[in-house]
């Protein structure tokens, strides 16, 4: 059974701080916005449709702490709620997706007595939470169908349980092949700078008795080159309307690397994570984080203190190197522009 790393119990939102995994299991409580925001800032919950989630519960409780009765005033008190949430990490597009979505409940419900509404966007975060599990087994249903018996399938950073609701989009489609009965192994790319994989790939996996091998980032051209890897596949955190895709630092090196093998290169993301009103992946709009993530590892200096350091915490694949992307509603396999819009609509 996958990890749900977003729990709302009695009024509490609760996280299990992805900060300290593997070696540490703590879970912390959120009932403030500004909480919920730090929390996404400095990644207690990371991943695309995770973080989508834990922004409606820091909008929701935004909102019950507005003490404003009339609707316009309450609304342009809410707006500026989401646009802190919105402020905290710029990549992922399912975060302004959740928060876009929360406001229009509060637009549609503007004649609902001031309590009432503060119930209805409670209930809309937990409908967010619930929907997101339900579109990855639709998404991993959908995907697993492209995973021959046997596969042996590289991943990139970490797209399971952990990033989403629970289940997992790229991880999904894995858990859904395994469910199927095929005989599945995997092979997570550590992911530095943050080690999503190497931290927490790895450990969603080995609690679900899913056969995993750790590698360093730099190792996966070599296992491409001696027949040991049969397909990719990661997640997403933007995919502009041609398909080209925002994921994890490293993505797109594992996707260069896939067509030179002749590997097929798979993307797997609800329809939220899709942003039409991005033509292609030139303006994804890509976080730099802090050097000491470079310069350090594990709390350690590895490089010489005045280093100059990049830090990009995301890159984007062109299409033309993805040979199918995996949603809730189907998959597109050619033709991007005109699949993705329809897959949109369907949703
Ligand atoms: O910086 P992170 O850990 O939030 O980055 C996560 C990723 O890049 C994931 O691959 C992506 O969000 C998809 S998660 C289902």
């Amino acid at each position: 059974m996958a990890v749900k790393p977003i729990l709302f119990q009695d009024g509490v939102c609760r996280m299990l701080d992805q900060r300290l995994l593997p070696t540490e299991e703590v879970w912390l409580d959120y009932t403030d916005y500004r909480e919920v925001a730090e929390a996404i800032r400095t990644m207690v919950v990371r991943g695309a449709p995770a973080i989508g989630v834990a922004a409606a519960f820091g909008a929701a409780f935004g909102a019950r702490d507005i003490k404003e009765e009339r609707f316009e005033l309450f609304f342009a008190q809410f707006e500026e709620v989401c646009s802190l949430l919105a402020a905290t990490r710029p990549t992922a597009v399912n975060l302004c997706w959740a928060l876009e979505r929360m406001k229009t409940v509060a637009r549609n419900n503007s004649a609902a007595p001031h309590t009432e509404l503060k119930n209805i966007l409670l209930t809309e975060a937990c409908r967010i939470a619930d929907a997101d599990i339900e579109i990855n087994r639709a998404l991993g249903r959908h995907g697993e169908k492209l995973i021959a018996d046997g596969a042996r399938i590289l991943t990139h950073c970490n797209a399971g349980a952990l990033a989403t609701g629970g289940y997992g989009t790229a991880l999904g489609v894995i858990r859904a092949a395994v469910e199927a009965g095929k005989n599945i192994s995997v092979v997570a790319d550590e992911t530095r700078p943050w080690l999503q994989g190497a931290r927490l790939t790895t450990w969603e996996l080995m609690q679900d008795n899913i056969p995993v091998t750790l590698i360093c980032d730099n190792m996966a051209g070599h296992l491409m080159s001696k027949g040991e890897i049969d397909c990719v596949i990661v997640g997403a955190d933007r995919i502009a309307a041609n398909g080209d895709t925002a994921n994890k630092i490293g993505t797109y090196t594992v996707a260069v690397l896939a067509r030179e093998h002749n590997l097929p290169f798979y993307v797997a993301a609800p329809t939220s994570t899709i942003d039409l009103d991005m033509e292609d992946g030139s303006r994804i709009p890509i976080e730099e984080r802090d050097s000491s993530e470079v310069t350090h590892c594990g709390g350690h200096r590895i490089a010489p203190q005045g280093v100059m350091v990049r830090n990009p915490a995301f890159d984007v694949t062109p299409a033309r190197l993805i040979t199918a992307i995996i949603t809730e509603n189907g998959i597109a396999q050619s033709d991007y522009s005109t699949a993705l819009a329809n897959l949109v609509k369907g949703a």
